[in-house]
């Protein structure tokens, strides 16, 4: 590991814990190698420069826009994204919403099951790596996905929930199967509480979003 200002966070389940929608294996290797490869990474980059001091939502907003600074970019919005990922998971998720936001989304899309039919629909869209995101915008929730790191500060939106589209979530125990993925994860390890607490989170949120993009 590097020194630097950044830190890999430490996940709040086992590694067992989300077995066998994901491995051990797949939760060791993702956590351990690939966002401690982000974390790394952006902690090289960003020693003793402008941005040694700035916190991951601060350096992605520094640097969207800078082609030359693409590396630090990726790295942190890589890092941001997936410690966003780690908690949209739990062990025993899925499942029925709490009242705070499932009439939001019975609101936006009909339905529970409709909601996470959008989700799985978006996985299966993103062509190569990506994220696929439940949203709030001005209190009405949407689906939208994008690619490779970018993520918050590329939407107008707030994130609620997201899933992790890229092949290292899920080769290791699926292969190819995106979809198996996908489905087993919405039905059996989404933390809708983590969405709920995000949509009261209105000031925290609100410092990842921009101009650009859009839901
Ligand atoms: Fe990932």
């Amino acid at each position: 590991m590097t020194d630097g200002p950044h830190r890999l966070p430490p996940l709040r389940f086992a590694a067992n814990a989300l077995d066998p929608v994901i491995s051990p294996r797949t939760l060791q290797h993702h956590h351990g190698k690939h966002h401690r490869g982000y974390v790394d990474a952006l902690n090289a980059l960003v020693t003793g420069t402008v941005w040694a001091d700035m916190s991951l939502q601060e350096t992605i907003t520094a640097t969207r826009h800078q082609v030359a600074n693409r590396k630090v970019y990726n790295n942190a919005a890589q890092a941001w994204n997936h410690a966003f990922y780690w908690q949209s998971l739990r062990p025993g998720g899925g499942g029925d919403p709490p009242a705070a936001i499932k009439p939001l989304i019975e609101a936006a899309f009909g339905s529970v099951k409709a909601c996470t039919d959008a989700l799985a629909a978006a996985a299966a869209e993103r062509l190569g790596s990506g994220w696929v995101w439940l949203v709030d915008h001005g209190g009405q929730l949407a689906v939208v996905h994008t690619a490779n790191g970018d993520g918050p500060a590329t939407l107008t939106c707030r994130p609620l929930l997201v899933l992790d589209v890229w092949e290292h979530a899920y080769y290791l125990d699926y292969q190819e199967r995106r979809a198996a993925y996908v489905k087993a994860v919405l039905d059996k390890l989404l933390d809708w509480g983590f969405a709920a607490d995000n949509l009261g989170q209105e000031s925290r949120r609100t410092a990842m979003t921009t101009e650009d993009g859009g839901c």
